[in-house]
C-alpha cells in the first residue's frame, strides 16, 4: 500500500477505499465513490464555514496560525512592513517577486495614471444621500464602474486583466475620498500625482483651500505600513468571494465590488469600526472588567479579539502597536488606547479567553491609529478595502491561469420536504409568514 494514502471503512458496506493524500489533503470528489449503492449519490464532505476545506492552491499568501507567521510570496510580513513601500508590496504580490529600482519606478508611474475618475462616475457618486456610509458608496461606485469600462469583460486577455488591475488599485483611493469628502460634504480633491500613493490618498481626503497639500511623512508612513498589512490574507471570507464570482467570469470591478460587500460585514473587515463603537461604549477603564463579563455571559463580542486561523497571536497587531507609537509621538496618545491595553490586559489573564485562544486580531489597534490620524471611524473599513484590493486582485489573476479552474459551486444536504401534492388556494392554512 503506497504510504502517501488513507484507507477507510465504510461500515454500511464494509468496502474499503484508499484515497491519495496530496499536499496534506485528499480531493473530496475521491469520497464520491462511496456508495452503498449504485443509485447513492456518494459521500460529500459537510463544511458549511469552510473549516476544513482547501478551495485552491495558492502561491501568495503563507498563514501558519500557531506560531503567528504571515508571509508574502515567502517574505515575512515584519521585513516588508519595516523595508517596503505599499505600491512595492503590491507588485510582490502581484507579479511573485520584488521589484528591480526600475520596474518599481514603471509601476508607480502606471498606478498614479489611473486614478483619476471619468466624471461621470464622480456625478454618479453625487446621487448617493448625505449620510450614506462610505462604505455602500465604495462597494456600489466600484460595481458601477463595470458600466465605464466594459471592455474589463475579456477577462481570459492577460493584457486586459492587467489594465483593469492597474486601474483598480489606482482609482480605490480616489473613490474612497469622494465617499468621504461627500459624506462631509466637502468638494471633491482630484489626485495629485506629484504625490506617493497614500499621500495622494491623504491629499484626496483632507486638502481645502492650500495651493500643494503636503501631508506628514511620519502619518503617511504610518499608512502605508497598515495598507502592507492589510494587502493580502489568503482565503479569507472576502477573498473567496472574489474568488467564487471571479469563477463566473464576472468582471473584475463587480468581483472586487462584491469582496468588497464581503469585507464591510462586522465579522470581517467591519470589525474595526466595531472596535472604536465598543470602546466609546466602554467610556472609561474602569467600565473594562464589567463589559468583559458582559461578553464572557455571551451578550456581545469583544470586537477585534479572535481569529479563525490565528490561534497564538496576530502578527500584525504586533507590527500596528509598534506603528501606534510614531503615530502618537505626533498626534498625542488617543484616550482609547489606555482602554483598549486595559482590555487586553484583563482578556488576555482571563480563562473565558484563554480557552478559546482569542487574541486580539489586526482590527484591534488598527482603528486607534486611524482615529489619531484623522479618519473617521466609518472610513475604517474602507481603509481596509484599498489595499486588500491588491490582494483580491492577486487571488484573481492566479484563479484566471489556474489549469483546475472552474464555477465554484458547492453541494447542499437537502433537509426540506420533498414531492408534496399542491394544496390549492382555497385549501391552505395560515402559515404565520415566519421565514423558514
Ligand atoms: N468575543 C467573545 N467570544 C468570542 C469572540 C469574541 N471576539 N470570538 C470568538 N468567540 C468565542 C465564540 O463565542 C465561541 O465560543 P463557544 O465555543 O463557547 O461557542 C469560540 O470563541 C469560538 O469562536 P467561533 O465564532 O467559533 O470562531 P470563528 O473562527 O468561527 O470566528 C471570528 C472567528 C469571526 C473572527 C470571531 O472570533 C469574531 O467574531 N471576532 C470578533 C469580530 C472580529 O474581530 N472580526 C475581525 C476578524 S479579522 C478580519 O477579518 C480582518
Amino acid at each position: 500500500m503506497p504510504s502517501n494514502t488513507l484507507t477507510i471503512t465504510d461500515n454500511r458496506t464494509d468496502r474499503s477505499y484508499t484515497l491519495p493524500i496530496e499536499d496534506g489533503a485528499i480531493r473530496s470528489m475521491d469520497f464520491r465513490q462511496i456508495k452503498t449503492s449504485d443509485e447513492d449519490f456518494g459521500v460529500m464532505l459537510y463544511d458549511p464555514a469552510f473549516m476544513n476545506t482547501a478551495s485552491c492552491r495558492s502561491t501568495i499568501t503563507y498563514i501558519d496560525g500557531e506560531r503567528g507567521i504571515l508571509e508574502y510570496r515567502g517574505y515575512p510580513i515584519e521585513e516588508l512592513a519595516e523595508h517596503c513601500t505599499f505600491l512595492e508590496v503590491a507588485y510582490l504580490l502581484l507579479f511573485g517577486e520584488l521589484p528591480t529600482e526600475l520596474e518599481l519606478k514603471s509601476w508607480v508611474w502606471e498606478i498614479t495614471h489611473h486614478t483619476m475618475l471619468h466624471e461621470t462616475t464622480r456625478k454618479f457618486t453625487e446621487g448617493f444621500r448625505y449620510d450614506a456610509h462610505p462604505m455602500s458608496m465604495l462597494v456600489s461606485t466600484v460595481a458601477a464602474l463595470s458600466a465605464v469600462y466594459p471592455d474589463a469583460k475579456n477577462v481570459q486577455d492577460p493584457a486586459n486583466r492587467l489594465l483593469q488591475t492597474k486601474r483598480l488599485i489606482g482609482k480605490m483611493p480616489t473613490i474612497a475620498a469622494m465617499s468621504y469628502r461627500h459624506n462631509v460634504g466637502f468638494p471633491y480633491v482630484y489626485p495629485d500625482n506629484d504625490l506617493s500613493y497614500t499621500e495622494n490618498f491623504m491629499n484626496m481626503l483632507w486638502k481645502m483651500v492650500e495651493p500643494k497639500y503636503a501631508a506628514n511623512p511620519v502619518l503617511a508612513r504610518a499608512l502605508d505600513i497598515l495598507f502592507i498589512l492589510h494587502a493580502d490574507h489568503e482565503q479569507n471570507c472576502s477573498t473567496n468571494t472574489m474568488r467564487s464570482v471571479g469563477s463566473s467570469l464576472a468582471d473584475p470591478y463587480l468581483a472586487v465590488a462584491a469582496a468588497a460587500a464581503a469585507l464591510s460585514g462586522p465579522l470581517h473587515g467591519g470589525a474595526n469600526e466595531e472596535v472604536l463603537k465598543m470602546l466609546d461604549e466602554i467610556g472609561t477603564k474602569a467600565n473594562v472588567p464589567a463589559y468583559v463579563q458582559k461578553v464572557k455571559d455571551g451578550h456581545t463580542k469583544l470586537m477585534g479579539f479572535g481569529h479563525r486561523v490565528y490561534k497564538n497571536f496576530d502578527p500584525r497587531a504586533k507590527i500596528i502597536k509598534k506603528a501606534a507609537d510614531e503615530v502618537f509621538k505626533v498626534t498625542g496618545n488617543n484616550p482609547k488606547l489606555d482602554i483598549a491595553l486595559e482590555l487586553e490586559k484583563i482578556a488576555l489573564q482571563d480563562e473565558y479567553f484563554i480557552k478559546r485562544r482569542l487574541y486580539p486580531n489586526v482590527d484591534f489597534y488598527s482603528g486607534i491609529i486611524y482615529q489619531a490620524v484623522g479618519f473617521k471611524p466609518e472610513l475604517f473599513t474602507v481603509l481596509f478595502a484599498i489595499p486588500r484590493t491588491v490582494g483580491w486582485l492577486a487571488q484573481w489573476q492566479e484563479l484566471m491561469t489556474d489549469t483546475e479552474k472552474k464555477i465554484a459551486r458547492p453541494r447542499q444536504i437537502f433537509t426540506g420536504a420533498r414531492a408534496r401534492s399542491f394544496v390549492p388556494m382555497k385549501d391552505r392554512l395560515p402559515a404565520g409568514a415566519v421565514i423558514k
